[in-house]
């Protein structure tokens, strides 16, 4: 038998003030995101921004339905839109955000385990590391630099897209 020990890493920064400029950019683009949130059952409110390389940004927001699962999180919004029409543009950035009136959220929300698994995804089609700031409104930020600090058992396999002989 071997343990096996996986280190994960992410930077924290406990003020807005403290992110750079390009970061503080988008956190308010993710932002302004929440606005196009569809959240009547939850009432929570998720922003996402996307930055691409040519500087365009692209929003998500979470869309509900009646029928509980046929909603979609703000991330995969966001990064479907690109995936459909933007795909040549790589992107660079993505920054998420929640807002909602039934309590005060203290810390960063992080993405679901299927938003991370497109995002892994897309990070190898355009084969360079998205940058990923979750960001919570008066409170810190916690940044990485690629997906593998946040999924680092993320499925990926080349075979199946090799065709068979
Ligand atoms: N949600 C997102 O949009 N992104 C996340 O990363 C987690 C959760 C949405 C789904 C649902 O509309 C609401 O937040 C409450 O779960």
């Amino acid at each position: 038998m071997i343990n096996h020990e996986i280190k994960i890493a992410f930077e924290e920064y406990n003020t807005f003030e403290e992110l750079n400029d390009q970061d503080k950019h988008l956190c308010l683009e993710a932002v302004k995101a929440l606005k196009g949130s569809h959240s009547p059952y939850s009432n929570f409110s998720v922003g996402a921004a996307l930055r691409l390389k040519s500087g365009r940004v692209l929003y998500g927001s979470n869309q509900e339905n009646a029928a509980y699962p046929s909603g979609l999180c703000a991330e995969r919004v966001a990064l479907f839109n690109w995936g459909a029409n933007y795909a040549d543009d790589p992107i660079e950035a993505l920054a998420v955000t929640a807002h909602t009136a039934k309590f005060q959220i203290s810390k960063p929300i992080t993405p679901c385990g299927g938003c991370l698994q497109v995002l892994a995804e897309y990070e190898k089609k355009q084969e360079q590391p998205i940058r990923t700031i979750l960001y919570c409104q008066g409170g810190a930020a916690w940044v990485t630099n690629g997906i593998e600090s946040f999924l680092p058992f993320l499925f990926f396999e080349d075979r199946l897209v090799t065709v068979p002989v």
